[in-house]
């Protein structure tokens, strides 16, 4: 009697350790998965391709493999990172000519862009002509689950850009910079629905990782701010959504894009650093 029970111990022991084995095998393949990102917001000027460039290093600093894409014909983004070959852009992948990975550059220690040139206005035109524009960066990013951890996509802000519906289209969240003011409060509201008739039509498997407040601290004197954060916040489609970490106003930003170089090369102990880190971790929890 004693020594059956003992048995049944053993055995409803071992079927615990199988289990919780299988469940960390299971996050651990849910977490080498790349996952891919976009930042977007139809209102310009929110940092979408800031927080593109700055989220990039920090998690490439945190040691994952990080792809960025410049698909915003502005190309600002590509402006911010120390790009040496201009025959190698996004505009040859739109024409179908190159892969993304034949036209790849290091930009960093585990980081690298996909970059944008002047020429990306007239193909984006053309490729908005073909029926399949939603699957670009779908069929492109195909076969690189291997080589990245993270790929992160910069937008335009104009609406319905073929480039952004394609980003949407591949990716599994869009997160969205956004400023304390009544347009970019629209913005949102527009690219909300944008992200909808993704969903419905291209990408079911889209959701809205976060609402991030860039240019902004909840420490600010700036009454008409905290009041449409707190109009956000309230907000019953918009609230849920906003994200704990705000991006502070920061030259360090400025000064680390003139220059093409990192924040951890030219502002290591600087906010904009600070708050990116934090915005990371928060992303990576989402
Ligand atoms: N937290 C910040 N502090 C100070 N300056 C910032 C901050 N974030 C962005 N900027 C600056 O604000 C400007 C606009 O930012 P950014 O280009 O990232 O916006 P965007 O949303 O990508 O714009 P667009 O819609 O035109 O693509 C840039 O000059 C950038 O250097
Ligand atoms: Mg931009």
């Amino acid at each position: 009697m004693h020594m059956v029970c003992i048995r049944n111990i053993k055995k409803i022991l071992l079927r615990i350790l199988f289990r919780n084995t299988m469940f960390a095998i299971c996050i651990k393949h849910r977490w080498n998965k790349m996952q891919i990102l976009t930042m977007a917001n139809r209102k310009g000027g929110t940092g979408k391709s800031t927080s593109v460039w700055a989220i990039g290093q920090c998690l490439a600093h945190a040691g994952h493999r990080v792809l960025l894409v410049d698909a915003d014909a502005q190309r600002n983004l590509t402006r911010c990172l120390p790009i040496v070959g201009a025959d190698k852009h996004l505009t040859s992948v739109v024409n179908g000519t190159a892969s993304l990975v034949d036209v790849m550059q290091a930009v960093g220690e585990k980081l690298w862009l996909v970059a944008a040139t002047d020429s990306l206005v007239a193909a984006e035109k053309v490729l908005g002509a073909d029926m399949a524009y939603p699957m670009l960066f779908k069929n492109s990013l195909e076969g690189l689950e291997n080589l990245f951890d993270y790929v992160l996509i910069d937008t335009p802000p104009s609406p319905n850009s073929p480039l952004s519906v394609a980003a949407l289209t591949a990716s599994s969240k869009v997160f969205v910079p956004t400023q304390p003011e009544l347009f970019s409060f629209e913005g949102v509201q527009s690219l909300l629905e944008l992200v909808a008739k993704i969903k419905k039509n291209y990408n079911p498997g889209l959701t809205v990782g976060g609402i991030f407040l860039t240019k902004y601290s909840p420490t600010y004197r700036r009454n008409l701010h905290h009041g449409f954060v707190a109009m956000m916040k309230e907000h019953p489609e918009l609230g849920p959504l906003v994200m704990e970490t705000t991006i502070r106003d920061n030259v360090a930003i400025a000064e680390a894009q003139v220059q093409r170089q990192s924040l951890y090369q030219t502002a290591p102990q600087s906010n904009a650093l600070v708050d990116y880190e934090t915005l990371t971790k928060e992303i990576l929890a989402a």
